[in-house]
């Protein structure tokens, strides 16, 4: 497996954004002047949220037009509720730069259940890539966080989601108060051409140095590996404050 894994630790978040965005920028255009497209998964949380309005505040001229927007995971909520995804990356990243109706790829909820939803996310996700059945569509990029049990996406420990082979999106169930969800499953993250992680905060940096340094695979993030893209791990001094140079080979 040829996994190209990089670090970066930057002072603060804002640096992380700067970073973020410029790799974005790299990417796009290149995706665009290849295949004519660019293609991007993103997650919610907390930690994005500069970063989503840092891209809609900042004057970089990316090909919007182009750009097709992907959720990596959703809660099974109405797409105006306040824990939406969708609605989060509509209050941040798409504020001031509204993309074309069709490019933005919400997660189909309005179903009659979680299950059915996946089934329809993996559908658009088919007929979008044009892939059916077998391959897997090949994302421009993801981006993930990772959560202090070691979730990315909706994938956490011991979900059954975990050991999906076949399916590009799965449903996974958890409690009220979590709201169920629907992820990008392993194999369409890991066909990615790059995976980029997004994480800050000082809560963060036992499990980073668990998932960077790759200690343990029964944390989901850990099973990150993408066949023959890039992986990106993008940390704020604090995120990365137990990694050492030597063992993980942060830059
Ligand atoms: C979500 C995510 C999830 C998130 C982590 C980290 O929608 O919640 O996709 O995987 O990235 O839970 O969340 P924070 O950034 O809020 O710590």
């Amino acid at each position: 497996m040829d996994l190209r894994k990089r670090v970066h630790v930057f002072r603060n978040r804002e640096e992380t954004s700067a970073f973020l965005r410029r790799r974005w920028s790299e990417i796009s255009a290149e995706s665009v002047s290849r295949k004519g497209f660019f293609a991007v998964a993103l997650s919610g949380g907390k930690t994005p949220v500069p970063f989503y309005t840092s891209m809609a505040e900042t004057r970089i001229d990316l090909p919007w037009e182009r750009t097709h927007l992907f959720l990596a995971d959703e809660r099974f909520l109405p797409l105006d509720h306040p824990d939406s995804n969708c609605r989060l990356l509509k209050q941040t990243l798409l504020k001031m730069r509204p993309l074309p109706p069709e490019n933005v790829h919400p997660v189909p909820v309005e179903t009659t259940g979680l299950r059915a939803s996946a089934r329809r996310y993996e559908r658009d996700l088919s007929r979008f890539f044009k892939v059916s059945p077998g391959p897997f569509p090949c994302f421009d990029l993801i981006l993930l966080g990772i959560g202090e049990d070691g979730h990315t996406a909706s994938l956490f420990p011991g979900s059954a989601a975990l050991t999906e082979r076949r399916h590009l999106a799965a449903p996974v169930v958890l409690d009220p108060v979590r709201h169920h969800r629907i992820t990008l499953t392993l194999p369409v993250i890991n066909h990615a051409d790059n995976v980029l992680f997004l994480v800050t905060g000082e809560n963060k940096a036992g499990v980073v140095r668990k998932v960077v340094c790759r200690e343990d695979l029964s944390l989901p993030a850990s099973r990150v590996r993408p066949e023959s893209g890039n992986l990106d791990f993008t940390l704020d001094e604090d995120a990365g404050s137990q990694l050492t140079r030597q063992e993980c080979g942060a830059s």
